[in-house]
């Protein structure tokens, strides 16, 4: 598409003082284009008056393109100056064809597939309509209660910046005025994933320190990639609800990090100040965004209904106005509205792009690369050759697999587990059995019997287990993060009548497994794996497939390890003893260790690659020298199958306490049967920062050591010197 030509700055002086506000409102479709009579529902709350409707500038969360293109058309036959609105959606993996969910995509550790899954999502998207994407989500998180875990690439703070910087570049491409490129908005700015207790909305306190080192990352790297929308979190950070959080939104984003694009409040966020006790005045709130620095008011009566006013009042002035009313029409122009108000999108496009043979490969390609193998003793991979196949648990056949926030995707469009096994083995007898129910209060055993009768009879049972994919997502925080319902009860009966069974887990979060990993000999899980879930699922059960993904979340022993992360500070008395052993005065806990059941990093492959050494080429270092790292690796088995290597850095002394170990770079290789490779890292004294107790992002003079492996297996550690 040409560039667009249009002069904004011309347009703005044209403006009226509503159809600058307007430019501000974003409203849902139930609003726009309705009279008071024809407004119901939860948008009748808002209380707008409809003769302001005519001028709002975006919208979100609309149902297709025929709505888009309707409301356009309208739209643009009625406004006097031409200002398209402009389209905006969740899009958070996938819009059509349904890619795992983002914590799934983490522990892919593979930013190649990150983003070639993007670029699907941006092409069914763009062709169905959505003109900005409210994503990447890019939360640190700590605690596995959270239902929001799963919009995230994990409890990393740098692979969540790697991952989170390839999606917004492959959304928004080299040129936003692309028609199958897409805007994107990072969120939810900031530390909305530090939420207490783990229950969604609720209260961050987190010190400065923490903030920048753990919580900032992932959206600053978001911002240097070139993000075009910053979303402010729901959540009050150190008291203050980040929509009216001046240091955050002014002192950091803007004033540190260089954002200068739109700001756009969540949902009603901007109404919730009221509920957050701010202020009881909605005019009030709205004065207070605005000040600092929110540009769009998403779904609160706030600016629709005060900035007006407040602008003829003086307490907000209007060359401020015209500073935001400007930033959304450069975004309309870039994305090329004033040329084509549709981008393209016709019904027609959106049927030909979405869900096509090629776009499923994408999907089964990633629900592939990013299911871990948390345990195999020799279990799987199953034999092909097998004559009966017993699909046992809610997950047996149930097509409600493609997770939570799954834009247009359709459950019937879905490959079940035990579509996926009748289609990788036409020639077995494949069996699916429910044997009880995935919900927390339906506890019926009356599946129990057939169940184990079916598993009696087979020559290889898969226990499909997991949580419903409503358990998490926004608004479904989760105390008790073990398989709910009697799943557990299943599977030891289940286990029992047969050892050839492998446990198939659909979760969006990571579980508490500590009574599933007793008693089964494989654990693989999908988490929600999308549109392909079941090929990509058989494949990896009977060896068609080789899993590659590492955990990108500590799965915990117990619920009350809660938060648990690899990369935490030492304390003054760390535990010594073996895991197993409670030791009275160093800090663990009675009864259970302080290791999760799965560490960040781990996964298994049907592999067995050996790590034979970690060299670094000078064990001195300087600000402006570099240190090479190289660490050999053998796949020492008959197969060929991918690995991440993860390289991990340990400040031993500093005048903070220091995380005992951080990941600073990854890479995932493939190798063949037998194949040795040396892969290399330049580590660099920027990577050795941290923040002081001044919040100064410096590196100090001293030892580290570098190790590989994973979070709680290091391997071949070395030691080197910073010199100053
Ligand atoms: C609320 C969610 O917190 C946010 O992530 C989302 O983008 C908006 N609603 C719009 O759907």
């Amino acid at each position: 598409m040409a560039k667009s030509t249009k002069d904004i700055k011309a347009l703005l002086a044209e403006m009226t003082l509503e159809e600058k506000v307007g430019q501000l409102v974003q409203l849902n479709t139930a609003l726009l284009g309705k009279s008071t009579a024809e407004i119901t529902g939860p948008a009748q709350k808002l209380g707008v008056d409809p003769a302001q409707l005519k001028y709002v500038g975006s919208t979100l969360n609309f149902h297709g393109v025929e709505e888009m293109i309707a409301l356009q058309e309208t739209h643009m036959a009625e406004d006097r100056l031409g200002i398209p609105i402009c389209f905006m959606m969740d899009v958070i993996h996938g819009y059509r064809t349904i890619y795992p969910l983002p914590i799934a995509l983490g522990a892919s550790f593979d930013p190649d597939l990150v983003a070639k899954c993007t670029r699907m999502a941006a092409k069914e998207a763009t062709a169905g309509g959505v003109q900005v994407n409210f994503t990447p989500m890019v939360d640190y998180v700590r605690d596995a209660r959270w239902g929001r875990v799963m919009e995230c690439c994990g409890e990393d703070p740098y692979l969540n910046s790697v991952m989170g910087a390839v999606q917004v570049k492959a959304f928004q491409g080299d040129d936003l005025s692309d028609p199958e490129n897409m805007a994107a908005c990072v969120k939810h700015f900031a530390a909305y994933g530090g939420a207490e207790a783990g229950r969604d909305y609720n209260t961050v306190e987190i010190s400065e320190r923490l903030l920048r080192e753990y919580y900032f990352p992932a959206y600053k790297a978001c911002v240097d990639a070139g993000v075009r929308m910053v979303m402010p979190s729901f959540n009050s950070l150190n008291g203050v609800p980040s929509i009216a959080n001046k240091w955050l939104i002014e002192d950091v984003l803007k004033k540190e990090w260089g954002f200068d694009g739109v700001i756009i409040s969540d949902y009603n966020a901007i109404g919730e100040l009221l509920k957050h006790g701010i202020t009881d005045d909605m005019k009030e709130a709205a004065r207070l965004a605005f000040e600092a620095y929110c540009d769009i008011d998403m779904m609160s009566p706030g600016y629709c209904k005060f900035l007006g006013d407040l602008v003829r009042e003086g307490k907000i002035s209007e060359e401020a106005l015209d500073r935001a009313v400007l930033k959304v029409l450069q975004l309309k122009k870039d994305l090329g509205l004033f040329e084509d108000p549709y981008r393209g999108a016709t019904p027609e496009k959106e049927a030909a792009v979405c869900l096509t043979p090629e776009h499923r490969a994408i999907a089964r390609e990633a629900a592939e690369s990013s299911a871990v193998l948390l345990k195999n003793e020799g279990v799987l991979p199953f034999k092909k050759d097998v004559k009966r196949v017993a699909l046992i648990g809610p997950f047996a056949a149930t097509q409600a697999i493609k997770g939570f926030w799954a834009c247009n995707g359709e459950d019937k469009d879905c490959i079940s587990v035990e579509m996926g096994v009748k289609n990788l083995l036409p020639d077995a007898e494949v069996i699916a059995v429910e044997g009880c129910s995935a919900e927390w209060n339906e506890l019926s055993r009356e599946g129990f019997a057939a169940a184990v009768e079916a598993a009696k009879n087979a020559d290889a049972v898969v226990l499909c287990l997991g949580e419903p994919q409503n358990y998490c997502g926004e608004g479904n925080s989760r105390a008790d993060i073990r398989l709910p319902g009697v799943q557990e009860e299943l599977a030891s009966l289940v286990l029992a009548a047969n050892k050839n069974t492998a446990v198939l887990l659909f979760n969006g979060r990571p579980l508490v497994l500590t009574e599933i990993d007793k008693i089964a000999p494989a654990i693989l899980t999908m988490w929600f794996p999308g549109t392909e879930g079941g090929n990509a699922a058989a494949r990896l059960l009977f060896g068609d497939a080789n899993p590659s993904g590492k955990v990108s979340m500590s799965f915990p022993k117990a619920v009350g390890q809660c938060p648990i992360y690899y990369n935490h500070p030492n304390t003054g008395r760390p535990k010594r003893k073996a895991e197993e052993i409670h030791e009275t005065y160093t800090s663990n806990y009675i009864g259970c260790g302080n290791l999760p059941l799965y560490s960040f990093g781990h996964g298994l492959s049907y592999s067995n690659f050996v790590y034979e050494s970690l060299e670094l080429d000078t064990d001195t270092m300087t600000d402006e020298s570099t240190i090479t790292v190289t660490i050999r690796v053998k796949n020492d088995s008959a197969r060929k199958g991918r690995e991440v290597i993860q390289l991990y850095m340990h400040d031993l002394y500093a005048s903070t306490v220091r995380p005992i170990q951080s990941l600073i770079a990854f890479e995932k290789i493939e190798l063949d049967a037998g194949e040795t490779r040396d892969v290399t890292f330049t580590v660099t004294e920027p990577q050795l920062r941290f923040y002081d107790f001044n919040c100064n992002h410096i590196s100090e003079a001293g030892e580290f050591t570098l190790s590989t492996g994973y979070a709680d297996h290091l391997l071949h550690t070395k030691s080197f010197w910073l010199k100053k």
